[in-house]
C-alpha cells in the first residue's frame, strides 16, 4: 500500500525514481510524486493518477539532481489529487517527505503544530511528519535528532524517506510496522531505499532490512543504520533471489495473464527438494527447527487475508483430513481482536500471506506471539516482517506477483498447505503410502495445469458470454467451496461484478433467492465424493432458469446436460483439486475483465500489500 523509493548516487535520480515508481505502482495508483535535490533546492513535481502522468510532467520540467525520493499513492486520508500526493514539503520547503503507512495521532499533532504556526496543504496524515520535523530542526539541531524526535511523537506506521537541505547530500529512511528495504549499489558508490525490493532489482540484489523504530542514513559513502535513541544497529547484508525478468510482462498483455500462465512452474518452484515420494515424506527444511514441538501440536489456527485466507480455507481440509490435527481458519483482521484463547502448550498459528506485510496479519501474528504459541508462515516474499517475525516456517517461491489479483501465490500458498499435510500427517499417522501417493500427483500438477492453460481462448469466449452479466454465484463444495469463494473474489475485485462465492450446500438456505435467468451461476462439479450432491445443487439451479457454467473432469460429457457451458479439468487427488478448479476461475475472471475494459493489474480502490489495517 503506497511504494516509496529512494536514490542517492552517481546518477540522474529522476530516471531511477520513475523507473523505482513503475515496479512500485502496483503498491497504489492515486497519485505519484518525485522531490530531488536540484541545483541547491528541494524540487517537487507531483500529478494526481498513474506514474504515467507524473513522467508526463516531468518531461516539462526535467529534474537534474542525484539524489531524490519518490512515492506512488494509495489514498487513506484525503482524496486522490495533487495536492494530497506525496512529496510532502515544510512550511520552509526545504525537508521533503514520503510515506508509508498511517499516523493514527495525526489530528492532535496537526492541531499542535497549527497551533505553532504551520500551515498544512493537504489533508494527508502523512503531512504532519514533515512538520513535526521541521518544528524539532530548529537552530543548530542536527537533522538527524529532529527526525528521531519527531518519529518517536508519532503513532501508527510508517515507512519514510526524507531529505533536507540541512543535509543536503543524505536521504534518511525509517520505518515502524510497513516495509523498508535498503539497496546497497554493486559498486558501493550508490544506494536505494524502497517498500519493495522489486524498485531495486534492476540496480543491485544486495540489500539490508531496517528493523521497526530503526533509522538509515544513506549518503554516496554509504549506509548507516540507528535505533530512535540514536545507537548505531549492525545490519547484515542479504541477497535478493528474484530477477528482473520476473517483474518485466514480457509477451503478456497483462502481470496477471503472464502470472496465470506462470503456474505450471510456480509449483515446480514450490516443491523443489521437498518431496520425497518414495518414502511419502515431505521435506520442509524451514520446519526443522522446530519439528519436535510440531509433533506434540494437538490444534492448529491459520490466520491470513482475503485470497490467502481461501488458501488456508483449503489448508484446513487437508490438515484436517490427512494429518488429523483440528485446525481453524481466520480472518486475522477478527481473530487479532477478539480476544482468542489459545495453549502455548498444544497449539501453533500459521500466518500465510505472499507479501508477508499484510498489516492485519502481522497483528495477528504478534497477537499468537504475545500468548507464546509457536507461530509458523506460510510466505513468499524472503526478508518481509511475518517471514521474520514468524518462529519457522516454509517460502511458498511463486517469484514476484506483481498484478493485485492474486493467482500464482494462491496456487503455491495451497500447494504449501498439501506439503505441509503430508509433513504433519507423516509426524502422525499417515501411512508411507498416503503420503507417496499425494507426493506422486504433486509431481503430476504441473503437465495437468498446462492443459487448462491450453484451453485459454475456449475460456475467453465464455468469459466475453458472461462478462455483461452484473452479478454471478459461485459454488463448491467440500476442498472446492473455498474455490468457489476465490473464483467470485477474483471476479469482483478485477472485473467489478458483483459475485457471491458460496459453499453449494448453502444455496438453498438463502441465496438461491436471488436466482432468475439473469444472474448466472458457476459451478464446481468435478468428480470427487461430494460430486453427485453437486449435481443435484446444479439441477436446483437450472430449475430456477439461471444460465450455469461448469466445472468438470475431462470426460464428463455428461456435465453438457446439465450445464449451458462446460470446461474441463484433469482428474487429481480430491485434496489437490483446488490447484486446478481455481486456473479456469482465474482466465475466466481476467478474460472478463478485459472484456469489460478494466485494466486487470489494477484494479480501483486496491492496492496489492495492504499495509494498513
Ligand atoms: O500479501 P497477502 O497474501 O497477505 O495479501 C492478502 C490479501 O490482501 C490478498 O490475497 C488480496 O485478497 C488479493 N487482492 C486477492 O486477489
Amino acid at each position: 500500500m503506497c511504494g516509496i523509493v529512494g536514490y542517492i548516487g552517481p546518477r540522474r535520480a529522476e530516471g531511477v525514481l520513475l523507473d523505482g515508481l513503475r515496479r512500485l505502482e502496483y503498491r497504489g495508483y492515486d497519485s505519484a510524486g518525485v522531490a530531488v535535490l536540484d541545483s541547491g533546492d528541494v524540487a517537487v513535481v507531483k500529478a494526481a493518477g498513474r506514474v504515467q502522468d507524473l513522467a508526463d510532467r516531468l518531461s516539462r520540467r526535467p529534474l537534474k539532481g542525484k539524489s531524490g525520493i519518490a512515492h506512488t499513492r494509495w489514498a487513506t486520508h484525503g482524496e486522490p489529487n495533487d495536492v494530497n500526493a506525496h512529496p510532502h514539503v515544510d512550511c520552509g520547503s526545504s525537508i521533503a517527505l514520503v510515506h508509508n503507512g498511517i499516523i493514527e495521532n495525526h489530528g492532535a499533532l496537526r492541531r499542535r503544530l497549527e497551533e505553532h504556526g504551520h500551515a498544512f496543504r493537504s489533508e494527508t496524515d502523512s503531512e504532519v511528519l514533515v512538520h513535526l520535523i521541521e518544528e524539532y530542526a530548529t537552530g543548530d539541531r542536527p537533522f538527524e535528532e529532529a527526525l528521531v524526535r519527531a518519529l518517536k511523537d508519532a503513532v501508527g506506521t510508517f515507512g519514510i524517506a526524507v531529505m533536507s537541505l540541512k543535509e543536503p547530500e543524505v536521504i534518511y529512511g525509517a520505518k515502524r510496522g510497513s516495509p523498508l528495504v535498503v539497496g546497497l549499489g554493486n559498486r558501493r558508490d550508490e544506494f536505494f531505499i524502497a517498500s519493495d525490493p522489486a524498485a531495486l532489482l534492476a540496480y543491485t540484489r544486495e540489500v539490508i532490512y531496517p528493523d521497526d523504530d530503526e533509522v538509515v542514513r544513506l549518503s554516496v559513502e554509504g549506509v548507516e543504520t540507528f535505533s530512535l535513541d540514536r545507537v548505531p544497529q549492525e545490519k547484515s547484508v542479504e541477497s535478493i533471489s528474484w530477477s528482473l525478468d520476473e517483474i518485466e510482462r514480457g509477451r503478456f498483455p497483462h502481470f496477471m495473464l503472464k502470472e496465470i500462465f506462470e503456474q505450471p512452474e510456480v509449483v515446480v518452484n514450490a516443491v523443489r527438494g521437498r518431496l520425497d515420494a518414495e518414502n511419502g515424506m515431505a521435506v520442509l527444511g524451514g520446519l526443522r527447527d522446530v519439528e519436535e514441538r510440531l509433533r506434540g501440536v494437538e490444534r492448529l489456527t491459520v490466520v491470513a487475508c482475503g485470497s490467502a485466507c481461501l488458501a488456508g480455507a483449503i489448508g484446513e481440509y487437508m490438515l484436517e483430513e490427512y494429518a488429523e490435527i483440528p485446525t481453524e481458519v481466520e480472518l486475522a483482521s477478527e481473530f487479532r481482536y477478539r480476544k482468542p484463547v489459545l495453549d502455548p502448550r498444544r497449539e501453533a498459528v500459521i500466518a500465510v500471506s505472499q507479501s508477508g506485510e499484510t498489516a492485519d496479519t502481522i497483528g495477528a501474528l504478534r497477537e499468537a506471539r504475545e500468548k507464546g504459541v509457536l507461530t509458523l508462515g506460510v510466505v513468499n516474499a524472503v526478508g518481509s516482517t511475518i517471514a521474520r517475525e514468524t518462529d519457522a516456517g516454509v517460502f511458498i517461491h511463486a517469484g514476484p506477483e506483481i498484478a493485485v489479483a492474486s493467482t500464482k501465490a494462491f496456487l503455491a500458498q495451497v500447494t504449501v498447505m498439501a506439503l505441509l499435510a503430508v509433513f504433519l500427517g507423516r509426524q502422525r499417522r499417515m501411512s508411507r503410502v498416503m503420503g507417496g501417493r499425494i507426493c506422486r500427483e504433486i509431481l503430476a500438477l504441473p503437465e495437468k495445469i498446462g492443459r487448462i492453460l491450453e484451453q485459454n481462448d475456449r475460456i475467453r469466449s465464455v468469459a466475453e458470454k458472461y462478462a455483461h452479466y452484473s452479478s454471478a454465484l459461485y459454488l463448491g463444495r467440500k476442498y472446492n467451496a473455498p474455490v468457489a469463494l476465490e473464483g467470485a473474489l477474483k471476479l469482483k475485485e478485477i472485473a467489478y461484478i458483483h459475485a457471491e462465492g458460496y459453499a453449494a450446500g448453502e444455496m438453498k438456505h438463502g441465496p438461491i433467492a436471488l436466482l432468475d435467468s439473469s444472474f448466472p451461476v458457476m459451478a464446481v462439479a468435478t468428480r470427487d465424493s461430494v460430486f453427485e450432491k453437486m449435481k443435484s445443487n446444479i439441477e436446483e439451479v437450472r430449475a430456477r432458469r439461471a444460465p450455469v457454467l461448469a466445472l468438470a473432469t475431462e470426460g464428463d460429457e455428461e456435465m453438457y446436460r446439465l450445464a449451458d457451458d462446460v470446461i474441463y479439468v484433469p482428474k487429481t487427488l480430491e485434496m489437490l483439486s483446488p490447484i486446478l478448479n481455481v486456473i479456469p476461475f482465474q482466465i475466466f475472471a481476467y478474460h472478463a475483465a478485459v472484456a469489460r475494459g478494466f485494466d486487470p493489474d489494477k484494479p480501483r480502490n486496491l492496492a496489492k500489500s495492504v499495509t494498513v489495517e
